[in-house]
């Protein structure tokens, strides 16, 4: 090749990014919604050793307005100036083993997702600086620069008094999706919002494992802790912490198994997210920093259905292996390192027998002697076994009575055929295969609730209109005798009780 040893002379030019182009793009960095957008500058403020944040999330002559100020030790002017830079920092570069941040975006990117108009207050050591960004006024990098008398004018009280830093999102168009969204429709965003942030950052909110405790007001009311592996219930069961290394660095894992759902309190229900929240969000929790970014995912380690809706496991990771976690730019996903799917395999196969233990030992037996009205009975005859639906059971009973001879009798026909097809044998195999997977109770408390709901005109009529003995027929019939505390809380809630 000729021109091997030939010194090639290079010209540089400098070739900038379009400013309104490139903060455009920024936009859509990641894929943030309110809840992780807050959660963004909620991690800034706890890097800025904040003990209080005050959330705003409200309409103001139609238009959303967004604002956070924490109690952190705020910035100089020259470190606000430095702050507001796109790529303020480098991801590769080591961060403090507190810190939430890695990007050097996360305050433009995520404030930008949600307005088009971001100005930063902040205030250290008694100084207040105030800068803004905005998207339909940015040519050449032109930044909005607050005199200390309008920082005045728009800066929470609080901040004049005390170091700290407020953030404020105006023209908040992708929030209000373009003014198409009403006020009922903001006020859910909000209301989800608020309910997110309650999860992600409980573990700070409650001050656990040695953090500093954080209040988090929104909307001018507390936010209360939301655990998701429900530690205070006696009834949760807590695996081991296992400690596990990855490069050297450490973090860890600890699994848990939930309380069916007839031990847990309709309002603690509720707070683990209602039924989809109960159901759906099983899985890994992986904490970074403490802080919760994702959850609900088992990495595809297990098959659907392969575990009960029970099971959570708590993952720990420190900042230190945010490359190896391939954290996002909106930090609400991470992917798991290849070295470590064998290990948490093994993890989640001895969960396995453990949670389907929890859904076993409800309802499938038939014990004739404790006085319970079964809907399944079983008679054994010359060493013979066959199971039929009782008769007695007062919905079976109800509709074999029926005043239409002709639906009692093809009710009754009916039963016949669903008890001579029964799947003995299929029922058989897969117990003796896969007991921990037979799950044949009711799926949720919101689905039991509806079955109990559709039975209770019939049972009240077989209670002559008496709520006092509906009340003793629920507890000695199946399936809500098992379950009275749900049922005695849903009547409760109806005001039968
Ligand atoms: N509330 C705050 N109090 C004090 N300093 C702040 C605050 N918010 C941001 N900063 C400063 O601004 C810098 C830039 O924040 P930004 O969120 O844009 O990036 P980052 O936190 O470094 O990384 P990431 O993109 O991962 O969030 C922070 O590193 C911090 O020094
Ligand atoms: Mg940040």
């Amino acid at each position: 090749m000729f021109w091997v040893g030939i010194r090639r002379l290079v010209k540089y030019t400098n070739n900038p990014p379009d400013a309104a182009a490139l903060m455009t793009s920024a936009r859509s960095f990641g894929n943030y919604d309110l809840p992780s957008a807050l959660a963004d500058l909620l991690d800034n403020s706890i890097k800025a050793k904040a003990y209080s944040i005050d959330i705003l999330c409200i309409r103001h002559d139609g238009e959303p307005v967004v604002r956070i100020l924490d109690d952190g030790h705020g910035m100089s002017e020259e470190e606000l100036y430095d702050a507001m830079r796109p790529a303020s920092a480098n991801p590769d570069d080591e961060r403090a083993p507190d810190d939430l941040g890695r990007f050097g975006w996360g305050m433009k990117s995520a404030s930008l997702s949600q307005c088009r108009h971001l100005t930063v207050l902040t205030r250290k050591e008694g100084v207040l600086s105030g800068a803004s960004w905005d998207l339909d006024d940015l040519a050449d990098w032109k930044m909005g620069i607050l005199e200390p008398f309008e920082i005045e004018n728009i800066a929470n009280s609080k901040l004049l008094e005390r170091d700290g830093t407020e953030v404020i999102w105006t023209k908040c168009d992708r929030l209000s999706e373009f003014g198409r969204v009403s006020s009922k429709g903001f006020n859910e965003i909000v209301a989800h919002a608020k309910s997110e942030l309650a999860l992600t950052f409980h573990r700070y909110i409650a001050g656990e494992f040695g953090l500093r405790k954080l209040k988090i007001s929104f909307n001018g009311g507390l936010l209360a802790p939301v655990d998701p592996f429900l530690r205070d219930h006696l009834a949760t069961q807590e695996g081991p912490v296992e400690h596990l290394e990855l490069e050297g660095k450490p973090f860890n894992v600890q699994a848990f198994i939930l309380p069916h759902f007839s031990k847990i309190s309709s309002h603690d229900h509720e707070r683990l997210g209602g039924e989809e929240g109960f159901v759906r969000n099983q899985g890994f929790y992986i904490y970074r920093q403490n802080r919760l970014i994702m959850h609900g995912t088992w990495f595809r380690l297990v098959r659907h259905g392969e575990l009960s809706q029970l099971v959570r496991v708590a993952v720990s990771i420190p900042n230190s292996l945010d490359a190896i976690w391939k954290i996002t730019v909106d930090k609400s996903e991470a992917q798991l390192p290849s070295g470590l799917r064998s290990r948490l395999k093994e993890i989640v196969k001895g969960l396995k027998s453990q949670s389907g233990k929890v859904f076993q030992s409800r309802g499938g037996r038939i014990k004739p002697t404790d006085g319970k009205t079964p809907v399944w009975a079983k008679y054994v005859r010359n060493g013979e076994v066959r199971y039929y639906l009782n008769r007695e059971h007062p919905l079976i009973l109800q509709l074999l009575e029926h005043e239409n001879a002709e639906v009692a009798q093809s009710f009754m026909a009916t039963l016949g055929v669903i008890e001579d097809c029964f799947p003995a044998i299929s029922i058989g195999e897969d117990f003796a295969v896969r007991p921990e997977m037979m799950n044949q109770s009711a799926l949720g408390r919101d689905a039991f609730i509806e079955h109990l709901e559709t039975a209770l005109p019939s049972l009240l009529a077989r209670s002559e209109g008496s709520f006092e003995k509906l009340w003793e027929l629920l507890q000695v019939t199946e399936p809500w005798a098992g379950q009275t505390s749900v049922v005695e809380e849903h009547l409760k809630s109806k005001g039968w009780w």
